[in-house]
C-alpha cells in the first residue's frame, strides 16, 4: 500500500473517539459536521461499516426541527472554546446551536453506492431530508432558493474576507468572556483575530438569547448572508438526495426534493456576475452583493451543468488566481487586500475545497484543469503531511496537523481516476 494511504488510515484511527472522528486532537476535540461527512467518504473507500457509524453518530446530534448542528459534544474536553456551556442549547446530547455546509447527503450517496445497505442508508436518508427541509424553512423563509448563514462559523470558512463587511456591523461586546483555546494549540498568526472572536461570540450570545428559535434568530440576526458556497453544496446534496429517494424506494419524496433543487439551481445562476467571472453571495442586511474574491464563487461548478461560456470564464479566472502558486487553489485571490496566505480562510489552500472544485471541474468538462489541481494537492500532502491547510505560496502545511479531512481527501484524490468523482 502507498505509505501515504497507510498514514491517512492511521490518522483516522488516531482521531477516532468511538464511532466518530475528531478533526484533529486538542484543537477540535468533538465531532464537527462537515468534517465528519468528508471523513465518512474516506471510510466509504475501505470500511463502509465505519463510514455508516460516522454519519449515524453525527445524526445523533440532529435537533427536533431537523437542523444538524455544526458540533456534537459527545464527550467532555477542556481544550476547546466555546464549549457547551457557552452554547446553552437543549438537545439531549450537547451540541452547538448553528449548522455547517450540508455535505451529509453527498457522503451518504457515495456510501450507499459502495455498500448498498438499504436498511442502514434509509434512516440517514430521512435525517438528511429533514435537514434539507430545515434549510429551506429556517434559512430561506422567503423562498428565494438561496440559503442564508447567520454566523460565519456556519460557512466553515470562519474568517473569510467574504465576511469582513457584514461582520464589521456585529458589535464586539459579549456577555460571555472570550477565553480562546485555539491559539494555545497553533500559532495565533494562523487563526482568526481576537476581534473576530468577540464578534463570533456576540452572535452566539444573541442567538442563545433567542432560545435558538429559528424565527426569532432570523428577525434578530445582525449577520445574515445568502451564501453561494453553502447553497451550491446544498444543491449537490439535494441532487444526491433525489437519486437516493429513487434508489431507496421513497418516490413520494422525489417531487419535493426536485422542486428544492430546481429553485436553487435558478437562484444560483442569478448570482453569476460576468464582470467578476464568479458567482457571488448576498449580504441580506445591506442587500448588496459580496464581491470579496474568495473560493466560494467557484463552488457552483460542483452542482450546476454550466454554459460553456460561464465555465470558460470561471476556469480562466481560477488560472489567474493559481498562477505562480506552489499549491492551488487559494481561498482568497492572491494580492487582494484581505489576502493572508497563512491565516486560516484568508488565503490558504484546503484539500477539501480542492476536492469539491475537482469534482466540479470534471462535471463541467474541464478534466485537464481538474488534474492539475489534483496533482498539486496530492504533492502538497505528500511533501508536508496531512496538515489542516497549506500556504499556497510556499506549500507549507499550516494549522492543525494529522488532520482527518485531509486524510480522507487524500484517499479520494489518489483513487483511480475513472471513478474519482464517485459517480
Ligand atoms: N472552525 C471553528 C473553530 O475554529 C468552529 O467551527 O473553532
Amino acid at each position: 500500500m502507498n505509505v501515504h494511504i497507510a498514514e491517512a488510515k492511521r490518522i483516522l484511527v488516531a482521531n477516532d473517539r468511538g464511532g466518530y472522528t475528531v478533526p484533529t486532537e486538542r484543537l477540535y476535540p468533538f465531532q464537527w459536521n462537515w468534517d465528519s461527512a468528508f471523513v465518512a467518504m474516506g471510510f466509504a473507500l475501505y470500511d463502509t461499516d465505519r463510514a455508516y457509524r460516522e454519519l449515524e453518530r453525527l445524526a445523533e446530534g440532529q435537533w427536533a426541527d431537523g437542523m444538524i448542528p455544526h458540533i456534537v459534544f459527545h464527550q467532555k474536553s477542556d481544550t476547546y472554546f466555546p464549549g457547551p456551556n457557552v452554547w446553552r442549547t437543549s438537545h439531549t446530547i450537547q451540541t452547538s446551536g448553528i449548522t455547517q455546509p450540508p455535505v451529509f447527503a453527498i457522503a451518504l450517496k457515495k456510501l450507499h453506492d459502495a455498500a448498498g445497505d438499504k436498511a442502514r442508508s434509509l434512516p440517514l436518508y430521512e435525517a438528511a431530508l429533514r435537514w434539507h427541509r430545515w434549510w429551506y424553512a429556517a434559512r430561506d423563509p422567503e423562498g428565494t432558493g438561496l440559503v442564508a448563514l447567520l454566523h460565519p462559523w456556519e460557512s466553515g470558512s470562519d474568517n473569510s474576507p467574504a465576511w469582513d463587511v457584514a461582520l464589521a456591523r456585529v458589535p464586539t461586546t459579549t456577555d460571555t468572556p472570550v477565553l480562546r483555546k485555539d491559539t494555545g494549540h497553533v500559532n495565533a498568526s494562523m487563526r482568526p483575530r481576537d476581534e473576530d472572536y468577540s464578534r463570533f461570540i456576540h452572535l452566539v450570545d444573541n442567538y442563545a438569547a433567542c432560545g435558538w428559535n429559528p424565527e426569532a434568530q432570523w428577525q434578530k440576526a445582525p449577520f445574515k448572508v445568502a451564501e453561494i458556497q453553502t447553497t451550491a453544496i446544498l444543491l449537490k446534496a439535494g441532487q444526491e438526495l433525489e437519486a437516493l429517494a429513487r434508489e431507496l424506494g421513497r418516490t413520494e419524496d422525489v417531487a419535493e426534493i426536485a422542486a428544492f433543487n430546481e429553485k436553487t439551481r435558478k437562484a444560483i445562476l442569478a448570482q453569476w456576475r460576468p464582470a467578476l467571472s464568479r458567482f457571488v453571495s448576498r449580504d441580506l442586511v445591506s442587500g448588496q452583493d459580496i464581491e470579496a474574491p474568495t473560493q466560494a464563487g467557484f463552488i457552483p461548478l460542483l452542482s450546476l451543468d454550466l454554459e460553456r461560456s460561464i465555465t470558460d470564464a470561471l476556469v480562466a479566472e481560477m488560472s489567474v488566481w493559481s498562477r505562480g502558486l506552489k499549491v492551488a487553489f487559494p481561498t482568497t485571490k492572491p494580492g487582494f487586500t484581505g489576502w493572508e496566505p497563512k491565516r486560516y480562510w484568508r488565503g490558504p489552500s484546503w484539500a477539501i475545497i480542492n476536492w469539491l472544485l475537482i469534482d466540479g471541474l470534471q462535471r463541467n468538462g474541464r478534466p485537464e484543469f481538474a488534474e492539475q489541481l489534483r496533482k498539486s494537492t496530492i504533492s502538497a500532502i505528500e511533501t508536508e503531511g496531512f496538515a489542516e491547510y497549506f500556504d499556497p505560496t510556499t506549500g507549507e502545511g499550516c494549522g492543525g496537523l494529522s488532520f482527518s479531512w485531509t486524510a480522507a481527501a487524500y484517499m479520494w484524490l489518489v483513487k483511480p481516476r475513472s471513478n474519482c468523482s464517485g459517480e
